[in-house]
């Protein structure tokens, strides 16, 4: 399968407060809402009347309507992002969707996409190394690229079509929430989890500029969560970033159905960080809870991860672990050359583990 890839969105200025009102999208797209930014518009005429006797005709000119331009997108205000089936399933990103992601990171944006120096690596401070040590988690970082997360969620993948809620554990600094939530309008609920706090503020930031840009409501909006609210037509649509562990949510029931846990609620979950081995267990926990048909992508194999939490287990005498087989089902499109673009392999792309939840029939083979 191969994927079309555009690389950085070409051209996109650094300072968004110089939009650039020209920018055209190649593709037809469906934002679900219309920008609701008041200042700094871009009005163009684009009957394009120069040296045109025709349409230089007065009555022709008064005829001849006013453009309001986002500055963001270069979309005219209303005009959706999104509408067509190919986009959904689709592996190529419209680079409309990622002027708008970069404007709303300002620098960190997709203008800079691959290696080791992204504003993910370079926020890191002691607290956030403090943090990782006490919560157990690993601050290692990377993000998947647009074309790689357009790749994970399409049909063959983890079919984002047929999906309303989706989280990202280990959300760095939210641009693939971000990047999804806009581009699938369908999904009702995205939310991010982040234990760097550092990392978790740049997300945040993103979040008030999508808020303000875009007419969203800001639900919350402090040092532990960030939460906006989209109306489109008569659905409610939220975007969640979260600063934490996000093994934490394991307890949780969910905002929106009590009778659901948090974690059962989702129908796709990342994992595309390379948790350490203090959060297995916490892993192994959370593909129980996940509902029946709920799909995952890991960076690590869960499979081989799952039998060595359950070793463990059995060696501190836990004999019910010996009854608890993988819960998980893998796919089988996701062989070693099922590879997603990354800002650590760009050009080959990394191999995340795929599966989706099974019922839990057999008797473990331990
Ligand atoms: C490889 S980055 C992934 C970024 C993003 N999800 C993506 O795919 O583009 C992994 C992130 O997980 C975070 N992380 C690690 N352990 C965590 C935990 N227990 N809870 C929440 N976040 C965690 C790290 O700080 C890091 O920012």
């Amino acid at each position: 399968m191969s994927v079309e890839y555009k690389g950085s969105a070409a051209g996109c200025k650094e300072d968004d407060a110089s939009p650039s009102p020209t920018l055209r999208p190649n593709t037809s797209q469906d934002l679900s809402s219309a920008p609701r930014r008041r200042s700094n518009k871009c009005i163009s005429n684009r009957s394009g009347s120069q040296g045109d006797p025709l349409k230089d005709n007065p009555v022709r000119r008064k005829r001849s309507k006013q453009v309001e331009i986002d500055p963001d997108t270069g979309l005219k205000v209303g005009e959706p992002l999104y509408n067509d089936d190919n986009e959904m399933s689709g592996r190529v990103v419209s680079p409309t969707l990622k002027q708008l992601v970069h404007n709303l990171f300002k620098s960190g944006g997709f203008e800079n996409l691959q290696g080791y120096q992204l504003e993910g690596h370079k926020c890191i401070t002691s607290v956030d190394k403090r943090l990782e040590r006490e919560a157990g988690g690993s601050l290692l970082y990377g993000e998947v690229l647009p074309e790689g997360v357009a790749r994970l969620l399409d049909d063959d993948h983890l079919s984002v079509r047929t999906a309303k809620v989706l989280y990202d554990f280990g959300m760095g600094t939210g641009k693939l929430c971000l990047q999804v939530f806009l581009e699938y309008p369908h999904l009702d609920q995205v939310v991010g989890i982040e234990i760097s706090p550092s990392r978790y503020k740049i997300g945040a930031q993103a979040l008030r500029r999508l808020a303000q840009r875009r007419g969203f409501a800001l639900l919350a909006d402090n040092e532990h969560r960030c939460k906006v609210l989209q109306l489109l037509g008569n659905r409610r649509r939220i975007l969640e970033f979260r600063c934490g562990d996000a093994f934490a949510t394991l307890a949780e029931r969910s905002e929106h159905d009590p009778h659901v846990s948090f974690v059962g609620a989702a129908d796709i979950i990342l994992l595309n960080t390379d948790f350490p081995e203090s959060c297995h267990a916490s892993i192994c926990e959370l593909l129980f809870r996940m509902a029946l048909g709920a799909r995952t992508a890991s960076y690590g194999d869960l499979r081989k991860m799952y039998l060595a939490v359950q070793q463990r287990q059995l060696r501190a005498g836990d004999s019910k672990a010996a009854n608890r087989a993988f819960p998980m089902v893998h796919y089988p499109i996701n062989d070693d050359s099922d590879r997603f673009r990354t800002t650590w392999s760009p050009k080959l792309g990394h191999h995340f583990f795929l599966f989706h939840r099974g019922p839990f029939l057999k008797k473990a083979k331990v």
